[in-house]
């Protein structure tokens, strides 16, 4: 009997063809074996964002040959694997057809079980293949297309706490860095920008700081960016990195008192543990300003900060494949007509909220 299973996972829910082969020891220790990514940067840039349809053509002609880069990397062959796993939303959803068919063939070919994916539980448990957490723990996804505050209780138990009403902070970096004449992908951008404007010229609001819950909103913000990039047009090089350092700042400030109601609950919720872990995932993630924010508001709170690799916090396959693993190991199998959910809340019992964002539905 073997000790571990290997999974392959799709993943094509936004601007990434991903595909990666991991391992599962029956314990719960995991090992990635090959992770082959491929962005559309160069498809999107004339455009400013991400198109819809220009994705779901770009992972049509692409997946092929990256599910075979990561298999040939792995060094395994299809009759190897024990099920294919692929994201089955919430996403772009002309993507994410592309690649959960693509898995059902594979599936079918190889008669192989199928695991159909959350794309947010892919996010929600990768601190598990990468530092061995254990459950319960809370998770900040901070990406283009999300932002949420989530409890995970276990594989499949989660619990919303908080979400963005209208714009995800990745996609008001992105707006930001547009209205400003910055490239995109624009939080890189703005960060840079940042680094070298002064903070405290501009008063920006900070949306929702200080009420109840742990709920964000981004849109006003960037309207309040707006306004002040208007009355002081033409912007200099200075202007601009001064208005992106106010930015930057407000949102770390918003994103600190957001956080602070979710640990103060989590405590309350979970007294018995000693040292509880925040983990962060989602492409905001790598902004050191938010991190070294956050860091200080969890070590104030005896809070953990894990932040998984870079590569890992994006969007991957790794991430699709090790919840696959975890799901498997439970027993918790797809069959083909597993559809592809352009709106998929990892919590079913969530109100949904209002907004949908560039980057497609914000679940
Ligand atoms: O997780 P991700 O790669 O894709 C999804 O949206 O799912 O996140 C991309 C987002 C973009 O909005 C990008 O502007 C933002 O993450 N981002 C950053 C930084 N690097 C990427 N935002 C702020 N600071 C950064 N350094
Ligand atoms: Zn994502």
């Amino acid at each position: 009997m073997s000790a571990s299973v290997l999974v392959l996972g799709i993943e094509t829910s936004c601007d990434e063809t991903a595909a990666s082969v991991v391992s599962r020891e029956t314990e719960g220790r995991g090992e990635i074996l090959s992770n082959v990514i491929l962005s559309q940067f160069d498809e999107h840039a004339a455009y400013g964002g991400v198109v819809p349809e220009i994705a779901a053509r770009a992972h049509v002609e692409a997946l092929d040959r990256v599910v075979q880069a990561a298999m040939d990397e792995a060094g395994v062959g299809f009759a190897d694997l024990d099920a294919v796993a692929a994201t089955a939303g919430p996403g772009l959803i002309g993507g994410v057809i592309v690649g959960l068919t693509t898995a059902k063939a594979l599936a079918l070919a190889a008669g192989k079980p199928l695991v159909a994916v959350n794309h947010l539980e892919g996010h929600a448990l990768t601190a598990r293949l990468t530092d061995g957490i254990s459950f319960p723990y809370l998770l900040l996804l901070v990406s283009g297309g999300h932002t949420q505050i989530l409890l995970v209780r276990g594989v499949g138990q989660y619990e919303r706490w908080g979400t963005t009403i209208d714009d995800a902070l990745g996609e008001a970096f992105d707006k930001t860095a547009k209205l400003l004449g910055l490239p995109h992908p624009g939080g890189p951008a703005v960060e840079r920008a940042a680094a070298r404007g002064n903070p405290n010229r501009f008063a920006l609001p900070k949306p929702m700081f200080g009420r109840p819950g742990a709920d964000f909103s981004f849109s006003g913000l960037k309207t309040a960016l707006r306004i002040e990039a208007e009355a002081i047009a033409p912007l200099s090089e200075d202007d601009v990195d001064d208005l992106c350092a106010a930015f930057q700042r407000t949102v770390t400030l918003v994103v600190r008192n957001r956080i602070g109601h979710a640990l103060d609950r989590f405590r309350a919720e979970f007294p018995e543990i000693a040292e509880p872990t925040l983990v962060v995932a989602g492409g905001v993630a790598a902004n050191k300003a938010l991190r070294a924010g956050l860091d200080a508001e969890l070590s104030a709170r005896g809070f953990r900060l894990v932040a998984p690799p870079l590569v890992l916090c994006t969007d991957n396959g790794a991430m699709i494949a090790w919840a696959g693993a975890e799901r498997l190991a439970l027993g918790l199998l797809d069959d083909l007509a597993a559809p592809a959910r352009p709106r998929w809340p990892l919590d079913q019992l969530a109100a949904p909220m209002l907004g949908s964002g560039h980057k497609g539905a914000k679940a």
